[in-house]
């Protein structure tokens, strides 16, 4: 059993192999956390909560004689806005009298079997794992507002997940401000924050900043998770690393405006909070309705960084992603952007498919510019129909000549967006979010469609069901290639403007479910200008990701690990691209771009009809190697083997199978030096007691070697060289 209630101390424990969270329902029915880390099995860790008078923190009514019991000191599971928890809170309502407190009491509880899911968002699935729901019902009866506490407790994947369902009881409508997925307490600790931040084309850099005495917030407002602020967060010990020490992750399932903070309050305790972005936010929620708040998939390790994100590799592949793609193996595809870009026919496209199909590659998607007058990236976006005079004919045709060359085919879409030049937008400029009166923000000439409205919906799901019917087309690239402003719709009234980002949002998960229910066959990859909408609730949807429109390799190492942190790399969509590279002109051998784009789902993005014969060899022997590789590659686990504070001029990283039979080390120098120091690790994760055979020297070495002794490449020299070497048990 993973969730137990404790009926004599109002205990609810929850477990998994290596966690134990707890809370309790305490003296006046307010519910409070305890402890969530490392397991201390049936520990009544009530203990924890020390009391003490504090000035300017106020007592419940009901416990006015004893003053050291505040709201405002106590570790509360789900901080509610306006009785005396200061802190930053969860919840923040406007009742119908117009005042802005709730004080939620526990009401009752139960526990299923299996995990729960939520209407129209993506959510962790079951899929076979030993899973139990805790749901805890909270109420404030003076406004007879009711708020469900949901957690799935994965217990052999130390994941647990939680989500909030709001319920309007009362006689009018409640407005929600702030309402938030999750909110964690650590009643002592020093801890340092680990977030991603970034830009286009550089996309979850890595920031380690200890938490400090002020309220701490990563956040996006851009209508989409960001390049720019990852809705994923670490908290771990000061003293954590990759290998050891205590981390906890905090990973938000949702696409759009993002918010979690973290403070650091008076008594030393830490408190997170995650959700939806309550800035411009504002939910009317009427009567007898509902309201389901994203998920939010939390992990704890005790084996540093790796471990945690270790956690997150698995669950996101084998429970958020279509689990079908575990033993699918996805296609080698080429994707003609970079090849080129908006200037293509039929004759380019074909050379490019006969081409690929010698070298091995089994799919072509064919990226933007093929539909309505779409020859530049300042028109077309909305006009979903197909431009026969550019294809030479229709679409199937193409399809079906590229299919008889022996490759797969598929096709770039870009359905929430419009551009002011297109059919669309002259017929229904009201479908484009903006203010009537005011000009709206453009960005790459293009406006946001409201994604809001069920009829804007309706047409996307019309016109891309029947252009993806219209051919054999097995995979989408579905992108989105700008922040959203002027966020107004012409459609609902007044009162709901607030809600209008996160129905975009639901409009857009809703549009993702319908085609794949009605194309089961296709499989998308997400994008947005790259890897602007990275995260856990996009890939419910796109079992991969375009992880950055920089396709540099050098580039790409720091990208993919900052990814890597939380998300495995059977999602990061990682291509083989020209040289000199087309964002940083740097040269770099294909054998590294191989190399790196492999740790990734694999592809090729340039004109290889341009290459040398000895290139086009390579990229044989590059493919040949990635098939070898792909199951090692897509389900081993995967460890960060360098730190760049330490190895500065090299990074390396490797893959080990869960059998610890197989492993792929990785090294790229990316400053090589003269007469410099040997790049050198230390492998991790293998058998201690077996005998590893390195393939291309055919040299032995025990685990415990490697592992201990590490292993060191000796001089390399060259422009930004690679290793990659291959060990399997003998
Ligand atoms: C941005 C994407 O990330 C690129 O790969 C490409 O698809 C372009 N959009 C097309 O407009």
């Amino acid at each position: 059993m993973s969730v137990v209630f404790d009926k004599i101390n109002n205990i609810f424990l929850l477990e998994t192999d290596k966690s134990t969270y707890q809370m309790r329902i305490n003296e006046i029915g307010i519910l409070e956390h305890l402890y969530y880390g490392a397991k201390v099995y049936k520990s009544d860790m009530s203990y924890l909560i020390i009391d003490c008078d504090r000035g300017f923190s106020g007592n419940p009514y009901e416990l006015k004689d004893h003053r050291g019991i505040s709201m405002d000191t106590r570790p509360n599971e789900y901080s509610v806005a306006g009785i005396g928890d200061y802190r930053v809170n969860a919840l923040s309502v406007v009742n119908v009298d117009g005042s802005r407190s709730i004080d939620l009491r526990y009401k009752k509880h139960c526990i299923i079997e299996g995990k729960y899911r939520l209407k129209g968002l993506p959510y962790v699935r079951e899929n076979g794992s030993k899973v139990q729901t805790l749901v805890i019902t909270l109420e404030d009866r003076l406004l007879g507002i009711e708020v469900e506490l949901y957690y799935g407790v994965f217990e052999d994947k130390d994941i647990i997940t939680r989500s909030v369902v709001i319920s309007n009881k009362n006689s009018g409508t409640v407005k929600l401000q702030k309402i938030a997925s999750a909110c964690l307490d650590f009643s002592y600790g020093q801890y340092d924050i680990i977030h991603f931040y970034g830009r286009h084309c550089m996309e979850r850099m890595v920031e380690r900043i200890p938490v400090t005495n002020n309220i701490q917030v990563v956040a996006s407002g851009r209508g989409m998770s960001s390049h720019h602020h990852n809705p994923f967060v670490i908290l771990c010990d000061k003293s954590a690393n990759e290998d050891t020490g205590a981390a906890y992750g905090v990973m938000l399932m949702y696409s759009g405006n993002h918010r979690t903070e973290i403070e650091m309050d008076q008594t030393g305790g830490v408190r997170i909070v995650t959700g939806i972005n309550n800035e411009k936010f504002e939910w009317n929620l009427g009567v007898n309705e509902k309201f389901y708040a994203p998920e939010t998939i939390l992990s704890f390790s005790e084996d540093g960084l790796n471990g945690l994100s270790q956690n997150y590799h698995r669950i996101l592949r084998e429970n958020v992603c279509d689990p079908k793609y575990q033993k699918i193996k996805r296609p080698i595809l080429i994707n003609n952007w970079e090849a080129t870009y908006f200037d293509f026919d039929k004759t380019k496209l074909l050379t490019l498919a006969k081409e690929a199909k010698q070298l091995g590659i089994e799919m072509l998607v064919l990226d933007d510019g093929w539909f309505g007058k779409r020859n530049d990236d300042n028109r077309g976006l909305g006009d979903w129909v197909v431009n026969e005079e550019k294809l030479g004919g229709t679409l199937s045709n193409l399809v079906d000549e590229i299919n008889k060359i022996g490759l797969k085919f598929g096709l770039w879409i870009e359905p929430e967006m419009v551009n002011e030049d297109s059919d669309l937008y002259r017929k229904h400029p009201e479908w484009a979010l903006r203010e009537p009166e005011r000009e709206p923000i453009v960005s790459r000439n293009q406006l946001v469609l409201d994604m809001s409205r069920e009829d804007v919906v309706e047409y996307l799901f019309e016109c891309l069901d029947k252009v993806i019917k219209s051919a054999n087309i097995e995979y989408i690239k579905w992108d989105f290639n700008r922040s959203v402003s002027n966020v107004f719709s012409n459609y609902h009234n007044l009162e709901k403007q607030g809600e209008i980002s996160h129905r975009f949002v639901l409009g857009t998960y809703e549009l993702m479910d319908r085609l794949l229910k009605a194309n089961p066959k296709i499989m998308i990859e997400g994008c947005a200008g790259g890897g602007g909408r990275y995260d856990a609730g996009i890939l419910f949807y796109s079992t991969q990701i375009w992880c950055s429109d920089d396709t540099d390799a050098i580039e790409r190492i720091k990208i993919q690990k900052g990814t890597s942190y939380g998300y495995p790399v059977s999602t990061m969509g990682s291509h083989v691209s020209a040289s000199p590279n087309h964002q940083t002109m740097r040269t770099t051998p294909l054998h590294t771009r191989g190399v790196v784009a492999m740790s990734g789902t694999f592809g090729y993005e340039l004109d290889i009809a341009k290459l040398s014969n000895a290139e086009k060899e390579e990229i044989k022997s590059q493919i040949a190697d990635f098939h070898k590789y792909y199951w090692l590659i897509q389900n081993g686990k995967y460890y960060r083997l360098t730190d760049e504070h330490t190895e500065a001029y090299y990074t390396a990283w490797e893959f080990v199978d869960e059998s610890q039979k197989e492993v792929l080390l990785n090294l790229v120098v990316t400053h090589v030096q003269a007469n410099g120091k040997y790049p050198f690790v230390k492998l991790k994760g293998l058998n201690p007691d077996s005998m590893y055979v390195e393939e291309s020297s055919g040299k032995k070495y025990t685990g415990i070697a490697l592992m201990k002794g590490g292993y060191s490449f000796g001089i390399i020299q060259g422009d930004y060289p690679a290793m990659q070497l291959h060990f399997v048990v003998e």
